[in-house]
């Protein structure tokens, strides 16, 4: 029988984290500690999140970078044989893809995905990305899809037929036509990994509610920021689907509050890459929708810090105190960058996870 993935698993508050594989992490910085994303550095910090009972370790799908003094996350590793490397280093942490669907042929996806769902012993999990980049795109030839989110439904579908079919089949759709398909192995996990979608707006929230287990979001403030929560759950709810929200943010955690924020002022901030941070925001503001507009005018430092996520800054008591406030809002789980991951992720599991157990968020 296939385990539990971690994501269904008994903690409350689902911890993971994100963007290992990709030069930077998530922070646009030059500070000289700034993350590599070596293959060593990936591998010993997921082992170091897997033997501390992290829930998940995602990547970002990221084929161009956003240029600057370092061409920031021009290094990036691909996410399914990334998966595959940590898959067979790891025991018990869920391991992730995140995928282009207009880039990479459903069947193709389906048996690199379930190629690391055996590998892993049912550890697979699925984050779709329809890509906002033309740059990114452009070096493919091929074209941002105007109806993105439509692709992605039937991407979906031929993967979850492919598992499903004992028998060659066939599958006529708008964006992909099959003849005498087929795709095995099929995943252990069935109908099919573990599926989050990484979007913003409508279109990407409907074709969450509809296709996915989760929706992996941004938020500004964590004052509203359970309006995401509600606006997924509804959703779902209407169609009658059960679907919750994941989301991502930065941390700095140090002994005191002073030292925390004195370091995110040098590496988001006086040492940000700005070149790359100017390139990113324009970037995004123009061609994608990750963030509340607001986030842009008001916090260039989380783009620094962090691609435009919130900031988790301060000592374990602040900062388990805003990840309790965030579980509160509704999340079902958090995605976490660090300047430097192998650095910091030690510091903040012997500091920050016992806090979040006796708050009964971590089993
Ligand atoms: C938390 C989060 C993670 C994302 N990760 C990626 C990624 O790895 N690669 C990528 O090309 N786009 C990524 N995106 C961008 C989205 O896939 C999407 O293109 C963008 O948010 C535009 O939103 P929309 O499709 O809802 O309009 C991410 C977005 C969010 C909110």
């Amino acid at each position: 029988m296939t385990p539990l993935h971690p994501l269904k698993g008994p903690n409350k508050l689902k911890l993971g984290v994100f963007a290992a594989n990709a030069d930077g992490g998530l922070a646009i910085t030059d500070v000289p500690e700034r993350w590599r994303a070596t293959w060593d550095d990936n591998l010993a910090t997921a082992q170091i999140a897997d033997r501390a009972g992290l829930d998940f370790f995602l990547p970002i799908a990221r084929w161009a970078g956003f240029g600057g003094k370092n061409k920031v996350r021009e290094w990036s590793f691909e996410t399914f044989t990334w998966a595959a490397g940590l898959a067979a280093a790891t025991q018990r942490i869920g391991l992730f893809m995140t995928v282009h669907v207009p880039l990479v042929h459903p069947l193709y996806a389906a048996k690199a995905l379930a190629t690391v769902d055996h590998i892993s012993h049912g550890r697979a999990g699925l984050n779709i990305v329809c890509g906002w980049n033309p740059k990114e795109f452009g070096m493919f030839n091929i074209p941002l899809v105007e109806k993105g989110y439509d692709q992605a439904a039937e991407w979906l579908a031929v993967i979850e037929k492919a598992y499903a079919s004992s028998e060659p089949f066939d599958f006529a759709g708008d964006y992909y036509k099959l003849t005498n398909a087929v795709s095995r192995p099929a995943s252990l996990q069935s109908p099919r990994p573990v599926t989050m979608n990484a979007a913003f707006g409508g279109p990407g929230r409907d074709f969450a509610a509809a296709n996915c287990d989760y929706l992996f979001t941004t938020f500004t403030d964590i004052s509203q920021a359970g309006q995401h929560v509600a606006d997924i759950r509804s959703r779902s709810a209407h169609i009658g689907r059960d679907v919750g929200a994941y989301t991502v943010c930065h941390v700095v955690c140090r002994d005191t509050q002073a030292e925390a924020e004195a370091y995110y002022e040098r590496y988001a901030a006086t040492e940000a890459d700005h070149a790359a941070v100017d390139a990113h925001m324009a970037g995004k503001k123009e061609f994608s929708s990750s963030h509340d507009s607001s986030a842009y005018d008001l916090y260039r430092k989380r783009f620094g810090g962090g691609a435009g996520s919130y900031p988790l800054v301060g000592t374990p008591e602040q900062v388990a105190e805003e990840m309790a406030a965030i579980a509160a809002e509704g999340y079902e789980g958090i995605a976490l960058s660090f300047a430097n991951y192998l650095y910091e992720l030690p510091y903040f599991c012997d500091r920050v996870l016992p806090l979040l157990r006796s708050r009964g968020l971590r089993t």
